[in-house]
């Protein structure tokens, strides 16, 4: 018997698929042995030799491989690797296993596993945002298939937008976590965290905000992950780079950042940073309003989803420990200890958002940790140390 890690390497035939041969050395850095699996469009962008000399290992193309059934088979190739990675995950791998297709060798692997799948998709934009790859993402994740990426921006085919593989240290953080390798008081936790604010249109160019930056969210991601957690990040628009080796998630508006919550779960810790809009406008316009002598649009407001609320709520996927974040300008622990009982969360993260508090976009802030019982201050931190604080907290609430 041996520790050492394993995956099973599936490469699609992509134009990023040279990236695997540089993810294979950094995975053997990591003391992780690669068994590659190539697809048939995958031998036209890398060669089985260069992959075979990396892997120091046999390269697997065909299903039909007489010499291969006798030794090993198909089912236990699937089943011997401690993952099934996908890099590049094509659309057409993607296609085939929302749809349960065996066809060739890479599909029926992936049929037949027993083991966690992680997929790290690569294909141009269009591709990505076509209805069937987007229907064919939610199938996937509804199945249980871990994503790394893709990544905005620009491609080798000249357009720019999501579809770009992942960077490969993010791709070996990604596996890291999957396979449980990563050390931390966090290692084996999934952690769910929203950031940013939301915007809820009014028409097609203008829209309701707040000032959220998304800092406190990204940094409780950025850290969560250095401490072991396994993290997805739901985040609103911000200017703010991607953390690395986190699964991100993109949403514009309130109830999108619900949807992708619930669609996340199950996870071990939800925490709720971001600033989602209370209301949005009842009936946004198809097209930009003009100014006109009758007067002053009416905007009728809705009233948009509580995520927190939601999910303190939950009957069966409740996190074991649900955080909301209070953003207050007065009197902000009593605020914050009726938001507690209002929601049903476990812990409220207050902080002072006036203009004294000076949260919105800084660097620094001061929060306060309130549970049932007990209120922890921690004053004039970095986000990253706040970050900390909670997180470490939180490692030691679920080993109680
Ligand atoms: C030059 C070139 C680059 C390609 N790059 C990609 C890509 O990045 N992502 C993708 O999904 N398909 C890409 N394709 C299309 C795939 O190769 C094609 O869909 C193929 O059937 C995928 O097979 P596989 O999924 O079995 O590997 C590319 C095709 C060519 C000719």
């Amino acid at each position: 018997m041996t520790d050492k890690k394993s995956i099973l390497l599936i490469i699609g035939g992509g134009i990023a698929a040279y990236k695997c041969l540089e993810l294979i050395r950094r995975l053997k850095e990591q003391d992780i042995s690669v068994t590659p699996v190539l697809t048939k469009a995958g031998t036209e962008f890398v060669t089985p030799l260069s992959l075979a000399t990396l892997a120091e290992t046999e390269v697997h193309t065909d299903l039909f491989d007489l010499k291969n059934e006798t030794e090993i088979g198909h089912i236990q190739l699937s089943r011997q690797a401690d993952l099934v990675v996908v890099a590049p995950a094509t659309a057409d791998l993607m296609a085939k296993m929302a749809n349960g297709l065996a066809n060739d060798l890479a599909s029926t692997l992936l049929l037949a596993t027993d083991k966690d799948v992680l997929i790290a998709p690569a294909m141009n934009v269009r591709m990505w945002q076509h209805p069937a790859t987007q229907r064919n993402i939610d199938t996937l994740k509804q199945d249980g298939v871990k994503f790394v990426g893709p990544e905005i921006g620009d491609m080798a085919c000249g357009e720019t937008g999501p579809g770009r593989l992942s960077e490969v240290p993010d791709i070996v953080t990604a596996i890291q976590s999957a396979i449980h390798m990563k050390k931390g008081p966090l290692s084996g936790k999934s952690i769910l965290i929203t950031a940013g604010p939301t915007h809820e249109p009014i028409d097609p160019v203008r829209y309701i905000a707040n000032r959220s930056s998304g800092k406190q969210g990204y940094a409780l991601a950025e850290v969560a992950s250095v401490l072991g957690a396994d993290v997805t990040l739901i985040s609103g628009p911000t200017k703010l780079p991607v953390p690395s080796g986190i699964r991100f998630i993109e949403v514009e508006t309130a109830r999108e950042m619900r949807d992708a919550t619930l669609a996340n779960l199950p996870v071990d810790i939800a925490i709720c940073a971001a600033a989602v809009a209370d209301w949005r406008v009842k009936k946004s316009a198809g097209q930009k309003m003009k100014k006109t002598k009758e007067g002053l649009p009416q905007l009728e407001l809705a009233e948009n989803p509580d995520i927190l609320a939601n999910l303190s709520d939950l009957k069966d996927k409740r996190p074991s420990l649900v955080i909301g974040f209070a953003a207050e300008t007065e009197t902000v622990i009593e605020h914050a200890q009726k938001k507690l009982k209002k929601k049903g969360c476990d812990w409220i993260v207050a902080n002072d958002v006036s203009a004294k508090g000076n949260v919105f976009g800084n660097d620094e802030t001061s929060i306060h940790i309130i549970s049932a019982k007990t209120v922890e201050s921690f004053e004039n931190v970095s986000k990253e140390d706040a970050a900390k604080q909670i997180l470490l907290k939180a490692a030691k609430e679920l080993k109680l």
